[in-house]
């Protein structure tokens, strides 16, 4: 495995691939990996394409309140599981690489970026779409993987490479899960004992919410009732949303009628975690 700090190394060496007749494919990461992380790269591997992973804590996608000091980072350990994972370049630019000086020009995707996580964290979804412009432009990959786990951020760079026409596939995921059902997340690391035994609760409610759908329910505001009583019986977490929308564009949904996602988000002391299902009505995705 290649690792490098350096744009114009990526760009030498995925040219050459290029060259090469191989498909370049790029999984996008803020480090501290997990099965998660590696069931992307797993995905990239099965399409046969060189694989670029980046590992960058981007500072624009966080809040002047939030966690970018604490998040976690682990690049001894992470370089190791992503050779073992068949990874072929590993890209972990130093903060000058990334923003030589500050940014005039940002990315923003309207409407879907300010619902759901955007609404509790205002200018993340445009750190995120102008990092991934980044990435993308740095690496002009064939296929981008991404987990569904961050399904907003899904949709919101799937939207952002069709109205921009940028010459790539974007790829979802399947949400990689602990044995109890925990959505894998860097920030796991953060929860208590406690805290971690009690977010268990929020696959559970969401499963409850997605029989509920099976059982006949269609009315949207009942089934995030529903998910809140459970969620709040069972956990001392402080629910951020519970929202039932529609799957693709996110838009409000009153009567369940075509694909949906439930997301939820729920603060941990000062671990926010979140975690959805889609379900099309009959079947889960
Ligand atoms: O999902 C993440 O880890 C980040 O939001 C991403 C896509 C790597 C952009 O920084």
């Amino acid at each position: 495995m290649i690792r490098t700090g350096l744009i114009a190394e990526v760009r030498a060496v995925v040219g050459e691939e290029r060259q090469r007749g191989k498909k370049i494919a790029i999984v996008p990461t803020m480090g501290y990996l997990h099965r998660g992380h590696l069931s992307l790269v797993e995905e990239a591997k099965r399409d046969h394409a060189f694989v670029v992973m980046s590992i960058f804590v981007n500072p624009l996608q966080f809040g002047p309140q939030e966690d970018f000091g604490r998040y976690p980072r682990d690049l001894e350990r992470d370089s190791a599981l992503a050779a073992e994972a068949g990874v072929d370049l590993l890209f972990n630019p130093p903060l000058e690489e990334m923003y030589p000086e500050p940014m005039l020009t940002l990315v923003e995707v309207k409407e879907i970026d300010s619902v759901l996580c955007g609404r509790s964290r205002p200018g993340h979804f445009r750190g995120v779409a102008t990092v991934v412009t980044k990435l993308f432009n740095i690496v002009q990959p064939d296929l981008a993987y991404f987990g569904q786990k961050d399904y907003q951020q899904v949709q919101i760079i799937k939207r952002m490479v069709r109205d921009l026409n940028m010459p790539l596939d974007v790829r979802t995921v399947a949400i990689a899960r602990a044995e109890d059902g925990l959505a894998l997340s860097s920030r796991n690391v953060f929860l208590s004992p406690q805290q971690r035994a009690e977010a268990v609760v929020l696959n559970r409610s969401l499963e409850e919410g997605a029989a509920a759908i099976r059982g006949g329910e269609r009315d949207a505001r009942t089934l995030e009732e529903l998910i809140r009583t459970r969620i709040n019986a069972e956990s001392s977490g402080e629910i951020d949303y519970v929202e039932v929308r529609g799957a693709a564009d996110l838009k409000e949904v009153t009567e369940i009628e075509g694909p949906v996602v439930i997301a939820v988000a729920v603060r941990f002391g000062a671990t926010r975690l979140i975690d959805n299902k889609v379900i099309e009505v009959g079947t889960d995705v």
